[in-house]
């Protein structure tokens, strides 16, 4: 007998053989296997129920953004520090609250879990077992084995696994992409990002004070932060081949591992990819910037400004303009868009995901890829050698 999810993601008009021959609904069919599976004409109807898992620093940060997306329904929110989850609760309207994960399972059609990081993999696995979408926040998982775990567990039960890298849908990123596929400049010839942050100092009233234990964060900077930008340079520069990371603790002795990272990556295509940060910042100019060097000019991304430019010394410009000279701004973000984590963006894509049944952009495998290039260059700089990233692209997967 043909499987009833397999049958309906191939043939979503007709249904379940079993189920059309045993006259089941064919809005909600029973699975032969007992398990209850719905149409997809339901998905594409329903208001998918959402639960929320942690309520610390980045869960505020979705907080103000879930209500941007259509068709999500905040039914339930937890924290094991009661009053965090019923300050969220609070602002989103959510009818329960609890400090147990578990006691909303059956309330829930999907969730996005923002825990500390060595708890996203039992979180992530209970969810799935039962049926239940899953929203990660990076890291996806601390080791390779609790990813691949994830991953097939996920897999077996047909559920949605995305992993939250907001950076990825930015509009002013895409539109970095979008310019950079139509082949206007040319090849690439470096990519810079740089982020300048304070993270996890060990003043007494910092909520999130001892963040940086390796054993509860899984690396440093670079694994707990950096995973967005490896991400992203996997993403615009393709296959990596070889690389190198540089760590310290200057300056972040909160950190047990590095707290600043130099990483730098040379891609198949000769592209050479660098990524300078830092939770160390007591002071910034650059905050938060992305920086591509192209045959004709040099393209940016300047999260703060929220703007798009094109640095070229042949760029001329009329007296009076804004611009400077040599410089053109070619996007503008939104008025009324901040420069916060835009995340509505990527949950309205992995609500997309879930009600269509398409593979999430930023997926448990391409998630993985970035964590195992930023693996191999901890490994390599622990033995005092290069890194060997052959395979490593999101297109090896
Ligand atoms: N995408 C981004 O830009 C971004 C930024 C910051 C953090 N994050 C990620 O978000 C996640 C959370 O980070 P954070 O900064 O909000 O941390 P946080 O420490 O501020 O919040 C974590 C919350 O989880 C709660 N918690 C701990 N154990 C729990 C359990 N067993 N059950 C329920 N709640 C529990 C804590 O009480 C706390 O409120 C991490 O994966 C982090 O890397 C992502």
């Amino acid at each position: 007998m043909s499987d009833c999810a397999n049958y309906l993601s191939d043939q979503p008009k007709t249904g379940c053989l079993f189920c059309v021959i045993m006259k089941l609904p064919d809005i909600i069919m029973i699975h032969h296997s007992g398990k209850f599976v719905k149409s997809e004409e339901s998905i594409l109807m329903e208001t998918l129920r959402l639960g929320l898992i942690g309520c610390g620093g980045m869960m505020r940060t979705h907080a103000s953004a879930v209500n941007l997306v259509e068709g999500i329904e905040i039914v339930a929110v937890c924290d094991i520090i009661r009053e965090r989850a019923e300050s969220v609760a609070e602002v989103l309207n959510a009818p329960y609250i609890t400090t147990d994960f578990e006691t909303m399972v059956d309330r829930v059609d999907a969730v996005l879990v923002a825990l500390p990081h060595d708890l996203h993999y039992e979180c992530g696995v209970f969810f799935a077992r039962h049926g239940k979408h899953v929203m990660m926040e990076k890291p996806l998982c601390n080791t390779e084995e609790e990813c691949l775990e994830l991953i097939r567990v996920c897999e077996e039960n047909r559920v949605t696994l995305m992993c939250a890298y907001p950076v990825r849908f930015w509009p002013g990123i895409v539109k970095l992409k979008e310019l950079i596929d139509s082949g206007e400049y040319g090849e690439i010839i470096q990519m810079s990002v740089w982020t300048e942050q304070l993270t996890g100092a060990d003043w007494d009233d910092n909520p999130r004070k001892n963040w940086g234990q390796t054993a509860r964060l899984g690396g440093g900077q670079l694994f707990s932060h950096g995973c967005h930008y490896v991400d992203i340079m996997l993403w615009f520069l393709g296959e990596p081949v070889s690389g190198m990371h540089f760590g310290t603790k200057n300056g972040t002795p909160w950190m047990l591992r590095e707290g600043t990272s130099a990483a730098i990556i040379k891609f198949k295509n000769g592209a050479i990819g660098y990524h300078g940060a830092t939770w160390g910042a007591r002071g910034t100019r650059l905050g938060y910037d992305f920086q591509i060097q192209t045959e004709k000019g040099m393209l940016e991304y300047d999260h703060g400004a929220g703007v798009v430019r094109l640095y070229n010394s042949n760029i001329r410009h009329e007296p009076g303009t804004l611009e400077k000279t040599g410089c053109k701004i070619l996007w503008e973000r939104n008025k009324g868009e901040g420069t916060s984590k835009l995340t509505n963006y990527e949950i309205a894509h992995f609500v997309d995901c879930v009600r269509t049944g398409k593979t999430p952009i930023t997926n448990g495998r391409a998630a993985l890829q970035g964590l195992r290039v930023i693996w191999a260059l901890y490994e390599a700089e622990r033995r005092g050698i290069t890194a060997d990233l052959r395979g490593l692209g999101l297109d090896n997967l």
